[in-house]
């Protein structure tokens, strides 16, 4: 049979694709903006209106309505998922879910050979002349959970689904249950540049040189960081995700990733995440090499391209350096993402820098990220070991390489000035010494 007999043969309605969950089943989602979100509620309906129970759902960020973590569901669901957004964070900190703290490098191999995923519901473009379809905005976990041969797969065929390059692609012989759908693909607002942003940006960007080789993290701070960048030359990407900053400065020909000396002349991305004007900018862009979150987050590959730099926030960061970039206390905010494999891939590259950014405060200036111990129940996201810059509205403090009384001081100096006398009182107490 060619591939477009296979496909017609595979082609069913959402009703008849979601039969094929059964209780017990682990049931992976699509990351992020990959989320097929009507089949994801149409297996909600299906699995609850037939009592079928322990039915696991994983996955990292959620962009759908997240109705399997409703109360009440917890007699058909398990929530599992290994990175918090709005659908989930409810669910989790009420106890009607639980959490798997994962590397995002090793969400692949979590999926296939540690918990063998039952079903993967993903979204995909319409098949190229050769029958491939690309995995479009995400290619991260969930490309590695489709190839499991343990592993059905049942994939919304989208033509809102843009078709990105890279190793991004299924072909449909390989698609167990095609379900055709024009859902739109979900956006992600550009963040709000205030003046906070702004200053934190100018000083990110004060670290950078023409030729780097950038990740950027999620969030207002790098989309800052990108505003102050057009004066660059050369700059390169091999990044967990982009969003709309990128494509801008790529059309104002800032990055061009010529510079690169690993993967010359390609961005290097796992996922996407912004406006649709990224999803066209991404469409058929040779520029763009999408691939697997275990090849692009690997710190070892990361750590192959020269004067890496990576950028990512945080919640809190205590006086020696370690940093919470997922909790607060016991209360689980979003999850280890990326940050840690870029954090290391920058420590193996030559010239390597790894950044972390934020505001000095949060809740309108009434609590300092910067404090003298993490809150109690917080894990550490970076270790003090890892750390690197850290950098806030105040200022830029260089932690790696340096003494605890050395980071102390230094972080105190880039703290709001209306913490600073306490955190002061307290590096006093630890080091015997006037600050
Ligand atoms: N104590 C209490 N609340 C705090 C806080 C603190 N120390 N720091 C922030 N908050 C609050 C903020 O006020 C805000 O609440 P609001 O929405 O009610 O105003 C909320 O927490 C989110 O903070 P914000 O600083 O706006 O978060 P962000 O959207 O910029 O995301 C991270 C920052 C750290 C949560 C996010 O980058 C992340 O999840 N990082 C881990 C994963 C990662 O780095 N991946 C890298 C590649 S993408």
């Amino acid at each position: 049979m060619g591939w477009k007999e296979v496909y017609a043969s595979k082609v069913t309605t959402m009703e008849e694709a979601v039969k094929n969950v059964k209780s017990g089943d682990v049931v992976v989602i699509a990351h992020a903006v990959g989320e097929p979100v009507s089949l994801v509620d149409k297996m909600v309906e299906y699995v609850s209106s037939n009592n079928l129970h322990d039915v696991e759902i994983k996955q990292l960020v959620a962009m759908g309505h997240g109705l399997y973590g409703q109360p009440g569901m917890e007699k058909y669901f398990k929530v599992n998922p290994c990175f918090l957004g709005g659908p989930t964070r409810d669910v989790v900190n009420s106890g009607r879910g639980d959490f798997t703290p994962c590397f995002f490098y090793q969400v692949p191999d979590l999926f296939t050979k540690v918990h063998p995923t039952d079903i993967l519901l993903t979204t995909v473009s319409t098949p190229d002349e050769n029958g491939y379809c690309s995995f479009g905005v995400s290619c991260d976990y969930t490309k590695p959970v489709a190839e499991d041969p343990h592993t059905k797969v049942i994939a919304v065929v989208n033509p809102n689904m843009p078709r990105v390059l890279g190793d991004n692609f299924i072909h449909v012989r390989d698609i167990d249950v095609i379900v055709e759908g024009d859902d739109p693909v979900p956006e992600l607002g550009i963040a709000k540049i205030g003046d906070v942003e702004k200053s934190i940006g100018e000083k990110v960007a004060s670290l950078i040189n023409d030729g780097d080789c950038l990740q950027l993290g999620i969030g207002s701070i790098p989309d800052a960081v990108l505003t102050f960048l057009d004066g660059k030359k050369d700059l390169g990407i091999h990044s967990e995700m982009v969003s709309d900053g990128v494509a801008d400065l790529y059309e104002k020909g800032v990055i061009t990733c010529k510079a690169k000396n690993f993967n010359r002349g390609k961005m290097i991305i796992t996922f996407l995440m912004g406006t649709k004007k990224l999803y066209d900018f991404a469409n058929d862009n040779p520029i763009i090499s999408m691939m697997p979150v275990n090849y692009v987050n690997n710190p070892i590959i990361i750590g192959q391209n020269d004067n890496m730099v990576s950028i990512n926030a945080a919640l809190q960061v205590d006086l020696m350096g370690q940093v919470c970039a997922e909790a607060m206390g016991m209360k689980q905010f979003s999850g280890i993402g990326g940050q840690v494999d870029f954090i290391r891939g920058a420590a193996f590259s030559k010239g390597g820098r790894a950044i972390l950014a934020f505001p000095a405060t949060a809740k309108k200036g009434t609590i300092s990220k910067i404090v003298p111990f993490l809150t109690e129940g917080s894990p550490v996201t970076t270790s003090r070991c890892d750390v690197d810059y850290v950098v806030t509205e105040y200022g830029i403090a260089k932690l790696k390489g340096r003494t605890l009384r050395d980071r102390a001081r230094q972080l105190i100096g880039i703290a709001a000035p209306q913490f600073r006398d306490d955190l002061a009182v307290e590096f006093e107490k630890r080091f015997a010494e006037k600050y």
